[in-house]
């Protein structure tokens, strides 16, 4: 689908606003939802078990902006297979693109693929750059990545097993997961798991800079396959 069609798809059901993200190789430009709190109440979703989902989707978290400035600091991922989980607007996965990834970005909400294919072309991502959507608690993936990314995916911990299941079976043996996340109190429990699942990480904690200006504390994690 041409950049105008998505567009015009994605303007009929949204109200958008463009965001430029500023990283030290160059600005990536975002189009987002403008004020998603508004559209709350009708984009939440109650499931079969009487659990409300809430549309996280329509917001560019600070974890992602984290996770692109760290993808920014990296030299290069020319040829590498790289895929991103839970990609919302498709920051991260832009900036890999742009560093000379291929990147396969999933997601199990439509609409957001269309939101992340038509940043991909506006910041020049078009050859290197795939959609799928995609539930990451049934992956439909036929080959190993070399960089798997994921930024705030880990906010419930009924999330963690599925996730890291899926790096442990997806990663190269000498690649590496990148996760971002912003610095939640649960998240130390979530890296106690990360060994039973044949992982090891390294993590750190930046100053991120979010879209409204108000500076947040978000932590990477970088996983790879024990031995
Ligand atoms: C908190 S948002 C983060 C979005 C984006 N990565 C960011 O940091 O701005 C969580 C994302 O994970 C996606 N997601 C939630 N559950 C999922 C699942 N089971 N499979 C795939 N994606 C999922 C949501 O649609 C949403 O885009």
């Amino acid at each position: 689908m041409s950049s105008q069609l998505l567009l015009q798809r994605i303007k009929s059901r949204y109200p958008i606003v463009d965001r430029t993200i500023s990283l030290i190789t160059n600005p990536i430009r975002m189009m987002i939802i403008d004020d998603p709190d508004s559209l709350l109440d009708t984009l939440s979703k109650e499931d079969p078990d009487g659990i409300l989902h809430l549309p996280y989707w329509t917001y560019l978290w600070p974890s992602a902006i984290g996770l692109a400035h760290y993808l920014d600091g990296i030299h290069d991922l020319t040829g590498q297979r790289i895929l991103e989980i839970g990609c919302g607007f498709g920051l991260a996965g832009i900036v890999a693109c742009q560093k000379g990834g291929r990147v396969l970005f999933t997601d199990y909400e439509r609409d957001t693929l269309s939101f992340a294919r038509y940043n991909a072309l506006q910041n020049g991502c078009t050859d290197q750059a795939y959609f799928l959507q995609m539930d990451w608690n049934a992956p439909c993936l036929k080959s190993k990545f070399s960089r798997i990314l994921a930024s705030d995916v880990i906010y419930e911990q009924a999330h963690w097993a599925p996730i890291l299941t899926l790096i442990q079976k997806y990663l190269t043996p000498d690649g590496e997961a990148i996760l971002s996340e912003p610095n939640r109190t649960s998240a130390s429990a979530f890296s106690e798991q990360i060994g039973r699942y044949g992982l090891t990480y390294t993590k750190r904690t930046d100053d991120v800079v979010g879209t409204d200006g108000v500076v947040f504390k978000v932590s990477i994690y970088c996983m790879k396959q024990h031995g």
